[in-house]
């Protein structure tokens, strides 16, 4: 795939042609971002006093916007049309935390590409996506937009999804739009799981495990960055000039623009660390936040700022240049309009296809008992639950432009199967106290050969604001399934959620657990194809799912302290519960059985500078049916001088395998793969032993041992 790296030196000298005619309040309007059109100043963008917009309802809208901007402002510098694309425009595609669970970075790339060129489409040219931040705590809805709890394996993901953003549209030459990795930085701490709460976190976890996604977002070319609202470590991270230039600039060497989240600028009041508007535009403008997301501190208060400082300009050119940087490399100037004309390029059936692939390769099968699943062809089930034919709520946590209406059911995909029967009934809704539909369940059943429970967490109780302090199913949905389960037909159960649930009542009252996400448009048909054995499971969890919400924060690589919680004698632990997860990161079953020999290495020592190593297993599958397996390869640095988890990802692969196939899976490593942040802050790689183990999930596989020297 292409490699997009964004660096502004081609782009600067003409941004400089035009900051040299720019009167500063031109200056300052390419540093604003308006959010709401309603209440647009038409004589504002007339007077260039407005460098970018968000929620434009339309292409036309945009086209309109655009033909001011090019043709009635002085300098006819258009604009930056930005818009959340979380997971697809209209092809609403898998929620971004179930589509991380594909572990297809070709998929992954693939979906942003289609979301991309759909957005463009409408006239969009900048997307607030990918969402990064690592995250370990599933009671934060937003849990839901990222990739999960894993700094490598969502370093890989921020790095493809920002490739498929930033796709070079073939017409144009110029990337479908500018991605904007967010929310930098730190986002994911948020204390308790509430949004917005402040993050707190020890600087060897934060640059350990935190900031690397970041730097791998900058480093597979995005062109722009969105600060966030939060402060770390006591820092409003808007306001820093440490996070936003010496770390971001001088250190990583981001040479985009940044924009602040939505009004984050003038709540730097809010965090008390400015006594006013004007002084919150001064903090942010001088620590490196180019661009207002509609707070209007930068509109209001920069002329005035420059007045009283000249100095104070300096930084509102900088600002300046990296935008213009940022539309000229988008190709604005030459192309700012699109065609009007535009439904024919959405939900076309690539798009549609290209959507139910990676809902299908992302689905995880989280339980199995006795061979449960693949349903019988022939057969009869009651289909029920609230989630089974809810479009609305199976849209997704960030549905954007889609539309219900497009969404395929779980329902509606088994009902036009030939093949096999179903019954459905609702039978309760995700909340109230409501009961009397579940009375019809047991006569229904009777008749029935088994039952399909499809339930979970509808699309709005997660994303921004969907902070839950009891990630259980919760009545009704509960008392429900304990009624299933009572029937004593074999109960297979869908839950559909975005982020991670306790599912500890589902795994123990159901034969069969598939984890269907909220899958996008085509999450009926994926779910369909996999329950009938069209397609083997493929999805493994990129979270830790918990036995309790209690558990929180939980995650695979923790630091396993002197009494760790497998020390038989005095350990850590809970009173009234186990510490395992219910599913650990990296879960998932197939319908077919892999096999994976022992691991090979190609020699026993790796040296610390200019070597490598390459460690082999073979994975044969021994069933009748096709699989794919999620190859995963984690280490533990035995002795190191400060303390490291006793597992952390260092690779992975998924591969196809056809009915008693075999194929060998390698991976190479260089010590640097084996580094940790040191006492002295620094990446560090001590000489010592390293245990690699290959397997299918985090809990198990096959190890070798070798010596770094
Ligand atoms: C969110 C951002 C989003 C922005 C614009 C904010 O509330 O935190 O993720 O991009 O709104 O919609």
């Amino acid at each position: 795939m292409e490699k997009n790296i964004f660096h502004t030196s081609p782009y600067m000298e003409k941004a400089k042609e035009i900051l040299a005619k720019m009167t500063l309040s031109e200056k300052i309007g390419q540093t604003v971002l308006y959010g709401s059109m309603s209440q647009l100043n038409m004589d504002e963008m007339r007077a260039g006093k407005i460098g970018a917009l968000l929620n434009v309802p339309n292409v036309k809208t945009a086209n309109e916007m655009q033909r001011i901007a090019v043709e009635e402002t002085r300098l006819g510098i258009p604009l930056l049309i930005g818009h959340d694309v979380v997971h697809g425009d209209r092809t609403l595609f898998p929620a971004p935390l179930a589509g991380s669970a594909s572990f297809d970075l070709e998929l992954i790339e693939g979906a942003e590409r289609v979301a991309a060129s759909e957005a463009y489409r409408e006239g969009i040219n900048w997307i607030y996506s990918p969402m990064i931040d690592i995250a370990r705590d599933a009671r934060w809805g937003r849990m839901a937009e990222g990739a999960g709890e894993d700094k490598f394996y969502g370093s890989k993901v921020a790095a493809a999804r920002v490739r498929g953003f930033q796709s070079i549209n073939p017409e144009t030459g110029h990337p479908y739009a500018a991605a904007c990795f967010k929310h930098y930085c730190g986002y994911g701490l948020s204390e308790a799981g509430r949004d917005y709460e402040s993050c707190d976190v020890g600087e060897r976890t934060l640059y350990g495990e935190y900031l690397p996604v970041y730097k791998a977002a900058l480093e597979a070319g995005a062109m722009t960055c969105m600060s966030s609202f939060n402060s770390l470590n006591g820092v409003p991270v808007t306001g820093s000039r440490y996070y936003l230039t010496e770390l971001l600039r001088e250190k990583w060497g981001f040479e985009g623009m940044v924009v602040s989240d939505w009004q984050s600028v003038s709540e730097l009041t809010y965090h008390g660390v400015v006594k006013d508007e004007k002084d919150a535009a001064r903090l942010a403008m001088s620590a490196g936040c180019d661009m207002d997301m509609h707070s209007a501190a930068y509109d209001k208060y920069l002329e005035e700022i420059v007045k009283e400082d000249p100095e104070f300009e300096k930084y509102v050119d900088e600002a300046v240049l990296r935008v213009l940087c940022t539309k000229i490399a988008l190709g604005l100037f030459e192309n700012p309009y699109r065609e009007e004309d535009n439904e024919k390029y959405f939900l076309t059936p690539e798009n549609r296809a290209a959507s139910r692939t990676l809902a299908e390769n992302c689905m995880v099968l989280l339980k199995n008992e006795d061979g449960t699943l693949p349903l019988e062809r022939g057969k009869k089930y009651l289909l029920t639950g609230p989630l089974a034919d809810a479009k609305f709520e199976n849209m997704g946590i960030w549905g954007g432009r889609g539309d219900p209406a497009t969404v395929v059911t779980v329902k509606e995909a088994l009902e036009a199967e030939e093949g096999i029967s179903v019954e459905y009934l609702k039978g309760c809704d995700c909340e109230g106290n409501d009961r009397s539909g579940m009375k019809a369940a047991g006569r229904l059943a009777a008749s029935c050969d088994g039952i399909i429970y499809v339930c979970g967490e509808p699309c709005q109780w997660a994303g921004e604001g969907g902070g839950r302090v009891d990630l259980s199913l919760g009545s009704p949905q509960s008392d429900y399934l304990r009624l299933l389960s009572s029937l004593r037909k074999p109960l297979v159960t869908v839950v559909l959620c975005a982020r991670p649930l306790a599912l500890t009542d589902v795994d123990s009252s159901s034969n069969a657990v598939l984890l269907g996400w909220q899958g996008g448009v085509e999450l009926g048909n994926a779910v369909k194809n996999i329950l009938l054995g069209e397609v083997s499971p493929s999805g493994r969890l990129p979270v830790t799912f918990p036995r309790h919400t209690g558990q929180l924060p939980f995650y695979y690589a923790n630091l396993p302290g002197g009494r760790p919680r497998w020390r038989p004698d005095v350990r850590s632990r809970y009173r009234d519960c186990d510490t395992t997860p219910l599913y650990p990161f990296g879960h998932g079953l197939t319908y077919g059985k892999v096999e994976y020999t022992e691991v090979k290495l190609d020699k026993k020592t790796l040296a610390m500078h200019d070597d490598d190593i390459t460690a082999s297993v073979t994975v044969r599958n021994d069933s009748d049916v096709a699989v794919k397996e999620v190859v995963q390869a984690y280490f533990c640095d035995v002795v190191s001088s400060v303390e490291t988890p006793e597992r952390r990802l260092c690779g992975f692969e998924k591969v196809s395998l056809a009915p008693h196939e075999e194929k060998k899976v390698s991976f190479t490593f260089t010590a640097d793969d084996f580094s940790f942040i040191g006492l002295d802050m620094k990446d560090t790689v001590e000489p010592g032993e390293i245990v690699l183990f290959i397997g299918p999930d985090s809990t198990t596989g096959n190890e070798e041992r070798f010596e770094i020297v």
